[in-house]
């Protein structure tokens, strides 16, 4: 005989019920984009450092509006509390930075999703969290984001997706879910642009004797056809042949006008001096007449954009230099000349990389102010964030000036420190602001 025990039946009817909800919470979102013109009904949150999120999501979008799904996409800088209260149906895809944080456009939302907030019963929700199983803090931030998401009521519409250094199967998966809520098989292709063939045409050691590893300035053109375009701020990726599958990026260091891509690659070496895949076939193995498979790709948020007209203060170590560069390069050809360049390394008589050019461009008149901080020169090691400490008052009068702070270089240690500096030079908040007026850039790794 049936047991008819009474909570038993409860809880299962309860659950019926939540089910039709989020059913008709997404059938109301199949709405079909001929009665467009109102808000969107579907919104896709995209929290990306270097891109793949950003594109993932452009993707995700076009297959929500080729269901007829009327929707719209957003970064996460430009989501607040209110814009959670009030959506019905968010498509989050995100990645994880440094030690589990949060990228850059997230850090904002996620301070907000740590305060205590009203009930989001109304939500439903999917997470595309992109990550690296090599760091110790896998997906850190999608699970956070999930569990903060579900701690305030809302509810997910499928289990989160998790991607492995942007592993296919991964993004096959998400797919197959935003066809069904699409209602479409008729997706936009998803594949990652094609690499284009490339020659090494030229490679110059930078820093001989250097009590660290090699670092090569190293020019590439196109194996056939026409250099492809780009901006100060975009980066590369190479797939070396010994890792095809997991490219490694490279800030661009030129312009489109100098006729070639330039890198500023640092040999990596592994613990019992294996050299890195990527940087060993870049410095070392590739020779002339070999193809290097590499693909330019936009990076959105460390581009010059509307602080192109703005004072600039640009901050980096190491192969940091190498964005920095270009924006110098850009900077300078346009006429704008209000740049302060703060730099470090280890040793000034072998680790000034660009030294040359730099000097030269201070003594144009096309940098106003040079900082260098080397930390092996004698003495307390000193690093960048000492040379932007010890210039307080320089730093507040640009930023009163309007200046954009582009920082570039090492995550650990640099850009923490940096931004430390930062803080204590400006304060939390007023950084915050500059952050959320997109003043405050960073291209770190
Ligand atoms: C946005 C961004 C911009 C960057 N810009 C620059 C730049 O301008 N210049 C620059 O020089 N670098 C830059 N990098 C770093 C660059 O992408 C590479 O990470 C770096 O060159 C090392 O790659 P590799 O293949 O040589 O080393 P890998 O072979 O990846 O080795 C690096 C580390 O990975 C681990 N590892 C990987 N595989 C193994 C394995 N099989 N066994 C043991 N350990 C392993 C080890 O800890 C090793 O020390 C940038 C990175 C990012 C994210
Ligand atoms: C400096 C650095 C730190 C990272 N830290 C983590 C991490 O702690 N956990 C993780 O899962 N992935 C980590 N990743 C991997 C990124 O999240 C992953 O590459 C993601 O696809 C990047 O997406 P984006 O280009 O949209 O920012 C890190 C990547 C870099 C370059």
């Amino acid at each position: 005989m049936i047991n008819l025990d009474p909570v038993r039946w409860a809880s299962a009817l309860g659950l019926l019920l939540a089910y039709a909800l989020m059913c008709a919470a997404v059938l109301r979102g199949r709405r079909k984009q001929s009665d467009a013109g109102g808000p969107a009904d579907w919104l896709v949150v995209y929290a990306s450092q270097t891109g793949t999120c950003e594109y993932l999501a452009a993707q995700t979008l076009a297959t929500l509006q080729t269901g007829g799904l009327r929707a719209r996409s957003a970064s996460m800088d430009d989501l607040g509390d209110a814009d959670l209260r009030g959506a019905e149906r968010i498509l989050f895809i995100v990645s994880t930075y440094g030690e589990g944080d949060p990228p850059d456009s997230g850090a904002r939302f996620a301070r907000m999703l740590a305060q205590p907030g009203a009930p989001l019963a109304q939500l439903h929700y999917a997470i595309l969290a992109m990550g690296d199983s090599s760091y110790s803090n896998f997906c850190g931030f999608g699970r956070y984001l999930d569990a903060a998401l579900q701690a305030r009521g809302a509810q997910a519409l499928f289990e989160r997706v998790e991607a492995d250094r942007s592993a296919p199967a991964a993004i096959e998966a998400w797919q197959h879910h935003l066809s069904h809520l699409a209602g479409t098989s008729d997706a936009p292709d998803w594949t990652a642009p094609a690499y284009a063939e490339w020659h090494i045409a030229n490679r110059t050691l930078l820093n001989p004797g250097s009590a660290g590893a090699p670092v090569y300035r190293i020019a590439l053109a196109p194996a056939a056809g026409a250099l492809p375009n780009w901006q100060a701020g975009d980066l590369v990726q190479v797939s070396a042949p010994g890792d095809p599958d997991y490219p490694r990026e490279y800030s661009i260091a030129s312009l489109p006008a100098d006729g070639c891509i330039e890198l500023l690659v640092r040999l990596h070496v592994r613990d019992g001096g294996v050299h890195g895949v990527a940087s060993g076939w870049l410095c070392q193995q590739a020779g002339e007449q070999d193809t290097v498979l590499m693909r330019v790709r936009q990076h959105r948020r460390f581009q010059a954009g509307e602080n192109a007209a703005r004072p600039m203060i640009l901050i980096g170590n190491g192969t940091g230099i190498a964005g920095l560069r270009a924006h110098l390069k850009s900077r300078i050809a346009s006429g704008q000349y209000a740049n302060w360049l703060v730099f470090g390394e280890r040793n000034a008589a072998r680790d000034h990389f660009c030294g040359a050019e730099i000097d030269a461009w201070q003594r144009a008149g096309a940098i106003e102010s040079v900082s260098l901080a080397f930390s092996r020169d004698g003495g307390e090691p000193r690093y960048v964030q000492h040379a932007l400490a010890s210039q307080t008052n320089a730093l507040r009068e640009w930023i009163a000036q309007g200046a954009a702070i582009y920082v570039c270089g090492s995550l650990q240690g640099m850009a923490s420190g940096v931004h430390d500096a930062l803080v204590a030079a400006l304060g939390q908040d007023a950084l915050e602001a500059l952050d959320a007026e997109g003043r405050y850039r960073r291209d770190v790794y």
